[in-house]
């Protein structure tokens, strides 16, 4: 199914790699590469490279790597099909013909767009309708104005069973597609049912537009309150966020995140357009990265119970990993954003966005309400764990003013806080250091390694083999080499992932009629994981000042001589259970 060069080519010539990752990461230029914080993994300080020459990506914290199909992919959660697909509708060019031919396509994620746009209709329309006057009502009795309804597009699932499918199913949808957009199940008579009856109806909708999910609230008490969109072949609950589509398009860089969508709904009324909400569930690492890459700066507005003040622990943690700048805000006398706002009004709650925490002022109030400070075991136990928190803070000046407060407050001396926290953090550093270090052996000895399990079993022809591979993607003219493909040949590779790897690129190569190959290539065969892994091999080696074909022999030599010891090893093996055997006889 393998699509042609040069289609692939003038793909990528037109999706330039720099400006497509620019639309997901803030890049920054540095030389002939740019860099940025690496939206696949959390981090402080940028370790994702793009290189503009090859039109690659790296990133030296994780190892994904690849080119723009296979970033999109990661980045989307798509398969390199539809990965495909989508930058050929960003670069307006046609997928070629036969694309589809022999491969099982799989869902038609266009048509899972259509089919929740038009549930999202009829769920609004329906919201409108006569005999659903007590569901309008709810909601305008909540003080949802018709603009905002219509703005958000809040509608209602009457309660039937078959409502909604009998109308989708008419403009021509099949009972699998219901069920793969999650907006019905089937029942034992192989017959699908509406999911969503006799709910409040929030369409979720993704930063480009697309209606990829539902929750709905039950029309007063009942259970479950809220059902929610499973994952779906166009949903993950992990990286949306609720009304991100409005938020991002705030000019200020700040978002306040919320934990409901009423909180939200409300919020945007009262003009605070930057509010954003988690899926029903915890906040997760990629929503965090998501989050960072509309803004810097974050206000957690979640509710005023314990859950919510837990729940913010975890947000601050995320977000900070993420490099997020955190405020927190606390609402006083209402359980949460949406009721503060009905009873105090907008003007509150500025007042309370600007009187905002930090995160260290946050934790370190909280943990205060937690302890008696007139009992010594109690002061005994605030003072160890204000300084463990404190070892988070860097800025010798922010430091300072907390060790100022909790010597205040406990009578404790600064200078032995100060030490206190000065012991914990080397502690620390030191913990940390050793786990590094045991994580590099487990490593270097292959243990661990998924992409390539071989590795543990061939620790030298590993390292080889890839050094090889690194050479002859930087240098693909010498594939073609006589020389080179007299010496070397596939059955050398010891990793079985290794071998793949060299088998690709010969074939991509003997098709080609130019001595430059495209790494993109190879991602029709390797998924984004072990395409990281090939990136990692040539970026490696483009370390390395001498690539020439003398280096690249005489590691194939040194390959050759594993190979040989190898070898040695089995064939002594055989003979000796050849002996056992013969004993036993
Ligand atoms: N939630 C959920 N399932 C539940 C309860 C809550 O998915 N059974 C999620 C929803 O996304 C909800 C959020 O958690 O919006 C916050 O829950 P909660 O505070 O209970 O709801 P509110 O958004 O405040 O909704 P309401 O004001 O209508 O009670
Ligand atoms: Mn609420």
């Amino acid at each position: 199914m393998a699509f042609p060069p040069s289609f692939l080519s003038e793909l990528k010539s037109r999706c330039d790699i720099e400006t497509i990752i620019s639309t997901y990461v803030r890049l920054k230029r540095a030389g002939a590469n740019s860099v940025g914080n690496c939206p696949f993994h959390s981090e402080k300080t940028p370790s994702f490279t793009v290189f503009r020459n090859t039109q690659n990506f790296y990133c030296f914290g994780c190892g994904a790597g690849g080119d723009v199909i296979t970033f999109v992919m990661r980045m989307e959660n798509l398969d390199y099909l539809s990965a495909v697909e989508k930058l050929c509708n960003m670069a307006g060019m046609a997928m070629p013909e036969n694309t589809y031919a022999g491969t099982a396509k799989k869902v038609d994620r266009k048509r899972i767009f259509e089919l929740n746009k038009k549930a999202a209709r009829y769920f609004y329309d329906a919201l409108l309708k006569p005999e659903n006057a007590h569901a309008l009502k709810y909601i305008t009795d909540r003080g949802l104005t018709p603009r905002t309804i219509k703005h958000f597009g809040i509608g209602y699932a009457d309660t039937s069973f078959d409502s909604l499918s009998g109308y989708l199913k008419s403009q021509g949808y099949s009972d699998e597609e219901l069920k793969e957009a999650f907006l019905c199940g089937i029942n034992k008579y192989n017959k699908p049912f509406d999911m969503f009856r006799g709910r409040i109806m929030f369409p979720i909708i993704d930063v480009s537009g697309e209606v990829v999910a539902f929750g709905g609230r039950i029309i007063g008490d009942g259970m479950p309150k809220y059902l929610n969109s499973s994952d779906t072949p166009v949903f993950n609950k992990r990286r949306n966020l609720y009304a991100l589509n409005y938020a991002k398009a705030t000019t200020d860089s700040s978002l306040i995140l919320c934990e409901g969508y009423m909180d939200v709904v409300a919020l945007h009324q009262a003009g605070f357009y930057n509010a954003v909400a988690t899926l029903g569930t915890a906040i997760t690492p990629e929503q965090a990265r998501v989050m960072a890459r509309y803004a810097n700066k974050i206000y957690i507005c979640y509710d005023s119970d314990a859950a919510g003040r837990k729940a913010t622990d975890k947000a601050i943690a995320l977000l900070s990993e993420a490099g997020l700048s955190v405020k927190v805000i606390t609402v006083k006398n209402a359980k949460d954003p949406d009721e503060y706002i009905k009873k105090f009004g907008k003007a509150s709650f500025s007042s309370l966005i600007n009187g905002s925490e930090g995160r260290i002022e946050f934790k370190f109030r909280t943990l205060m309400g937690n302890y008696n400070l007139d009992v010594p075991e109690e002061k005994l136990d605030f003072v160890n764990k204000s300084c463990e928190m404190l070892c988070d803070v860097y800025s010798p000046v922010e430091l300072d003013v907390f060790l100022m407060k909790l010597s205040e407050l406990t009578g404790v001396d600064i200078t032995i806080l100060r030490n206190e926290v000065n012991k914990r953090r080397k502690k620390r550093e030191k913990d940390e250091n050793r786990k590094e270090i045991e994580q590099q052996i487990q490593k270097s000895m292959g243990y661990g390694d998924k992409i390539n399990p071989d590795r543990q079993k061939f620790t030298a022809c590993a390292s080889i083999e890839e050094n090889i591979i690194g050479i002859l993607m930087l240098r693909s003219d010498f594939i073609k080499d006589e020389e080179i493909q007299k010496n070397l040949n596939a059955d050398m590779f010891m990793c079985e992932f290794n071998r793949q790897v060299f088998q690709r690129l010969s074939q991509i190569a003997a098709e080609s009629d130019s001595n430059e190959i495209d790494i993109g290539q190879l991602g029709q065969y390797f998924n984004p994981e072990q395409m990281g892994a090939i990136m990692r091999m040539q970026v490696n080696r483009s370390g390395y000042s001498n690539n020439s074909p003398e280096v690249l022999n005489e590691l194939i030599q040194r390959l050759a001589d594993q190979n040989l010891k190898n070898n040695a090893t089995e064939t002594d093996l055989m003979d000796y259970l050849q002996k056992l055997k013969e004993k036993k006889k």
